[in-house]
């Protein structure tokens, strides 16, 4: 209640005062902190120059910092281009080289030499070589007259010719995004490098300790780091994989700090936090809360249930799964969190206080009628079309199943494979067509289950059938009905019988000899398609209220800056390189209930379970705690902290961040996010909200005592030992 009442004082005050957001809140972009953010960081303990942070004339900072896959942070750690990221950001590439004979997830893996270490295609981590405001040149092409359809067509010719620009003949990749909903663009340089090579990882039994019942959750004892290291041509320059490649000499990378942390100390994090959604309105709220996220959390429960069972039944299927479902799972809790922290916090009424105050700067002044009158309204509008025609819940179904399936997307990756028949190709002329499609088969089904895919399959089928009017079900369900009596599981027993989109020895027997009339008339492809043009079609009809939603949203955003022009607001997070700030904090999660900030390794032991694989603790780090075996890595008093919590802000896609100290030291890992405060990405909440970080010194115990991966050690910069 007091903090409802705080945010109600914060919001009327803020037009007529200086204050800003609380210093915690914020995802901030690194070219203007000198600017914006510096004052307030130095007095809050940052001992760094702004030129010390962020430079593009020479190596500052933010040349530490990598995105690692589009999904991911990770930072450099040594000069010879070492990185420290996430396990759950290393989680995919670890189960890729996993089998039950070496199962690294279960076990752990730690190369022993430079040879050791393991290549994984497809995996990048890119380097941002500086941003631009591009925002006059693209806003300058726009004409209030034009419709939203010819302005997004405007803006996407704009970006084309800025990326081209900038992208020196493809040696950079250049993107242009979209700021404060449209409002504002910025252009992103980034050098990608495709070598990058997993050099350790402990088990899951620390990785993962706690799985998903920890997961989102503090106090937490997850090990949750792994060790990548990036390699580049003998020249430095980035380079597909090749023997003759060699580690990168980074322009500069993270010293560690041996110190620890204390209450309040200073921290700020550096990454590429991926989806905040800041300024949803009450309207939006609405339908987080009705439609989508009950949407998500149904048919991601319903294909979960299907994939665990058969994990639990078998360790080939567990490794094959483990890092989709953990995707799902991680996403899927996500959505729980997020709806009860809204209905908790009443984010809905915070939302409309803002709405409120928006609507009376609006109705203070005849020209901002004229441009902002109609904002909130269309707004409701369009949400209201969306929900009544049950586009919100299609879509979100439509989306968990794409996702959750390996089955069902399939056929649209070889869609192409049709005009290839058609084509009247022959021969070797016709193989080597067909060679990409044999490459995505081998990948596709390396990690699956025919037997899992049909009972997910089903599941999905039929939570469609059972949860949307027949009027919302794509016609296959015609066909079902008629040919199968409605029986989904006879139905999809045909299909995995007769495709060869769904079996691996039938889709590859195929590709030795397609036939066009075949695979027109396979099952799986049918199916697939149905759905697809089925969503595709209520896409269109959803366009209209789609884009009257985004020009409103536009606009909200517009007039919400200008009606508060002395508080700085910060942009959405868009996966762009991001800096939050703020300080080493405990909190008070429920009342009469206190959680401390840091947590040690006897609370592993206090977590322990041997009768559940989430709560395994591996015998030898056992042994090392009850000896209190902890090297150099102690605290003062002699414990191993394990994580620690802050009130910097982040997001999904800020996994793997450096969290620093006031001199840029690395102090942990971030990698986590809390159940309080689940309704975060649309609604910062100082009192609650905090970013989960694994200790370094936890990290450094369990390569150096645990691993006995010493070579990494030798390989890191640490500042001077206070104690
Ligand atoms: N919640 C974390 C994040 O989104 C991922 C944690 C992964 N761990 C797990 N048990 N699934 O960044």
């Amino acid at each position: 209640m007091r903090k409802l009442l705080f945010s109600l004082i914060l919001l009327i005050s803020v037009s007529f005062s200086k204050a800003g957001n609380p210093p915690d809140e914020g995802m901030w972009l690194p070219m203007f902190v000198e600017r914006l953010n510096y004052v307030d960081m130095q007095k809050m303990g940052l001992k760094l120059t702004p030129q010390e942070l962020y430079d593009i004339n020479h190596s500052s900072l933010k040349d530490a910092i990598v995105n690692l896959g589009g999904f991911c942070t990770a930072e450099v750690v040594s000069s010879q281009g070492l990185l420290f990221t996430n396990h759950h950001c290393g989680y995919e590439a670890i189960q890729k080289h996993s089998s039950v004979e070496h199962d690294y997830l279960t076990d752990g893996f730690w190369a022993a030499s430079f040879e050791e270490e393991l290549p994984n295609e497809g995996l990048t981590v890119s380097f941002l070589v500086r941003m631009d405001d591009v925002t006059n040149l693209v806003t300058e092409k726009l004409k209030p007259e034009m419709s939203e359809t010819e302005r997004s067509a405007m803006i996407s010719r704009v970006i084309e010719g800025l990326k081209t620009d900038a992208s020196e003949n493809g040696k950079y990749q250049v993107s242009v995004k979209s700021f404060y909903n449209g409002n504002e663009y910025y252009r992103f340089v980034y050098e990608v490098y495709r070598d990058i090579r997993l050099v350790g990882a402990p088990p899951s039994a620390v990785g993962k300790f706690g799985g998903d019942t920890d997961n989102w959750m503090w106090p937490r004892h997850t090990g949750d780091f792994s060790i990548f290291r990036i390699y580049a041509a003998p020249n430095g320059s980035p380079a597909d994989y090749s023997k003759d490649n060699v580690p990168l000499k980074p322009k500069h990378f993270l010293t560690i700090s041996p110190n620890g942390i204390q209450p309040n100390d200073f921290t700020m994090v550096w990454g590429f936090p991926g989806i905040t959604d800041r300024y949803r309105t009450s309207h939006g709220i609405n339908a987080t809360l009705n439609e989508i996220n009950p949407a998500i959390v149904r048919m991601g429960g319903v294909i979960l249930d299907e994939m665990k069972k058969d994990m639990d039944a078998s360790d080939e299927t567990r490794i094959k799964y483990a890092a989709h479902y953990a995707g799902l799972a991680n996403f899927w809790k996500n959505k729980i969190g997020e709806t009860r922290g809204l209905k908790r916090l009443d984010v809905y009424s915070k939302k409309k206080a803002i709405e409120e105050h928006f609507t009376q700067w609006v109705n203070a002044d005849q020209q901002r009628r004229e441009i902002y009158g109609n904002v909130l309204q269309d707004m409701a509008n369009s949400y209201d079309q969306l929900n009544s025609t049950g586009y919100n819940k299609q879509l979100w179904y439509f989306s968990m199943a794409f996702y959750g399936s390996k089955a069902l997307p399939f056929p649209l990756a070889n869609q192409g494979m049709i005009n290839i028949l058609k084509s009247g190709q022959k021969g070797d002329e016709l193989k080597a067509s067909l060679a990409p499609m044999m490459e995505a088969g081998k990948e596709h089904f390396k990690d699956y289950n025919p037997a899992t895919e049909k009972k997910i399959l089903i599941a999905i089928l039929q939570t469609f059938k059972n949860d949307l009017p027949a009027a919302f079900l794509p016609d296959i369900y015609n066909e079902i009905d008629k040919k199968y009596k409605g029986n989904i599981a006879s139905y999809v027993d045909m299909i995995f019988k007769e495709s060869v989109l769904v079996d691996e020895g039938r889709y590859n027997a195929f590709l030795k000899k397609p036939s066009l009339k075949k695979l027109e008339k396979d099952p799986a492809s049918k199916l697939t398609n149905s759905f697809y043009s089925y969503f595709m079609t209520q896409t269109m009809v959803a366009n209209a209220a789609q884009e009257k939603l985004d020009k409103a949203e536009r606009l909200f955003v517009d007039g919400l800056r200008k009606a508060n022009p002395d508080k700085v607001y910060y942009p959405d997070a868009n996966s762009t390189l991001r800096v939050s700030y703020g300080q080493v904090l405990d909190y008070f999660p429920a009342d009469a209930v206190h959680y401390d900030y840091v947590t040690y390794a006897d609370g592993i032991l206090e977590k322990e379970d041997p009768t559940n694989e989430e709560f395994v603790v591996p015998a030898k780090l056992k042994e090392l705690i009850l000896k209190k075996d902890f090297g150099k890595w102690r605290d003062k008093e002699g414990r191993l902290p394990v994580c620690f919590i802050s009130n910097n802000d982040i997001t999904g896609g800020n996994s793997g961040s450096p969290m620093l100290n006031g001199k840029g030291e690395l102090i942990g890992i971030a990698f986590d996010g809390n159940w309080e405060a689940m309704s975060g990405d649309i609604a910062f909440e100082p009192a609650l909200q905090r970013t989960i970080s694994v200790d370094i010194r936890y990290v450094l115990f369990i390569i150096d005592k645990f691993a006995n991966a010493q070579r990494l050690i030798q390989e890191l910069k640490f500042a001077e030992s206070n104690y």
